[in-house]
């Protein structure tokens, strides 16, 4: 049997898991294509194929909606490996799709393709991006259009499904007022796949589709949900993604000297920066989402409190509470950051996004620490990432108390991950010897 080196291992991931352009996160579990999912896939596919790149985020789009959203999973085949399939969302697009969204990586993912493809000399390269930077553009109006209508210059999730951190703490309260009653019959998969104890609990399952129910009996309309939405969050890990990948879409709208998108993206950014920047509570440390049905911060420690740091630039005396508040989250860990605080009650180290280690994660807080010039605390997330990946394989999440890999195994985003950090840490590494 030949060996793989690690790096072979991670593209025979992306292989094994490619379904004709577009990549499932694994078989199984997971058997369509999911929308952050395959932005981090895109970035992973730029190290080594720029068109396989293009190819996933093109793929992505043929789901979105003509009001501009792209949703959370595309069906573009059957499976009947997961549920709630399409036959539970009922939406109405050309393919079938949820009909909820998830975290914006894409604008991130499509400047990152655009970089790779340019130095790969891939020929159509500006096409490609240009068609693809008028489906974000699009998204990223109707995710202010439709998810910050008060103009909060926040955005809000109506679904835990859309943060993609599904069962966090940090929707506990806001859950536990959404009824538990389903008009559809819940035939969870996942537990047939993954250790029941590391998934999430079959109470937040039915009001996972209690949720569906309702926004589907709203015909999918953004306002009708909207108004009758028991579940609403103005959200700083998606406001700070959506901020995030819009500096990215002004950056290419700038290379291409598109003027009338740079400036309607600048005053986008303008409206989430700061908005994001009122949400810092500096005596937790941390930035707050804000629950929009009872009015109150969502103050849970999950690693959504850090995300704001991919978008902002923040003060001294903030980068200073950052650190040592990072610091904290790291004591008598093997592997950083946990998902939940390891001092908050809520902390549950095998249970998927109550404490386990995600390494997509950790590339995004990485890249805001490094971002407000904590270099040091990426290095040392990036690094331990890579050796948790290299000691317990590509798995969907790790247990940040013994380094154990967990969830689904060969998983998409993890392979992703780890080609794009694996270099960065072996760049720090060689720049220390020099
Ligand atoms: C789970 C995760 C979500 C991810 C999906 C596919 O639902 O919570 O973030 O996108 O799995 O990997």
């Amino acid at each position: 049997m030949i060996k793989l080196d690690r790096d072979e291992a991670a593209r025979a991931i992306l292989a094994r898991n490619d379904r004709g352009g577009y990549t499932v996160p694994t078989d199984r579990l997971y058997p369509f294509q999911w929308n952050w999912d395959s932005a981090f896939v895109a970035m992973g596919f730029a190290t080594f194929d720029a068109d396989r790149a293009y190819r996933e985020l093109e793929r992505l789009i043929e789901g979105q909606w003509d009001d501009g959203m792209i949703p959370h999973i595309v069906f573009h085949a059957p499976s009947d490996t997961y549920f709630p399939g399409p036959e539970v969302w009922g939406t109405r697009h050309r393919i079938a799709t949820s009909g909820i969204t998830q975290p914006p990586v894409f604008g991130m993912a499509l400047r990152h393709v655009h970089e790779a493809a340019v130095e790969a000399g891939l020929p159509n390269a500006a096409e490609r991006t240009r068609n693809l930077f008028q489906a974000a553009l699009r998204s990223h109006r109707w995710w202010l259009r439709a998810r910050d209508p008060d103009g909060l210059g926040l955005v809000a999730i109506l679904h835990p499904w859309e943060s993609g951190s599904d069962n966090s703490p940090a929707w506990d309260a806001a859950l536990a007022r959404v009824p538990t009653s389903t008009t559809t019959a819940i035939r969870r998969k996942d537990t047939g796949h993954v250790d029941a104890a590391m998934r999430p609990r079959d109470e937040d399952y039915q009001r996972f589709i209690h949720l569906v129910d309702t926004y589907r009996e709203c015909g999918w309309d953004p306002q009708r949900q909207w108004a009758v939405a028991p579940f609403k969050i103005a959200d700083v890990q998606m406001t700070a993604i959506l901020a995030r990948a819009t500096a990215d879409l002004i950056h290419l709208a700038e290379d291409f000297g598109w003027e009338a998108e740079r400036a309607e993206l600048s005053e986008m950014h303008d409206r989430l920066t700061a908005g994001l920047a009122r949400r810092w509570r500096s005596h937790l440390s941390r930035f707050v989402s804000l629950d929009l049905v009872s009015g109150e911060n969502v103050e849970a420690p999950t690693q959504a409190c850090f995300m704001p740091l991919v978008a902002l630039r923040i003060d001294d005396a903030q980068r200073q509470a950052v650190q040592s508040e990072i610091e904290r989250w790291h004591e008598g860990m093997v592997v950083g950051l946990p998902s939940t605080a390891p001092f908050s009650p809520a902390f549950e180290p095998k249970r998927y996004w109550r404490g386990p280690v995600w390494a997509v994660v950790n590339w995004l807080i990485a890249d805001g620490l490094r971002m407000n010039g904590l270099e040091n605390l990426a290095q040392r997330i990036e690094q331990t990432t890579v050796r948790a990946i290299e000691r317990a394989g590509f798995c969907e999440y790790f247990d940040p108390t013994t380094g154990e890999g967990l969830g689904g195994d060969t998983f998409s985003w993890t392979a992703a991950a780890y080609l794009v950090l694996g270099r960065r840490a072996k760049a720090s590494a060689s720049g220390a010897r020099r």
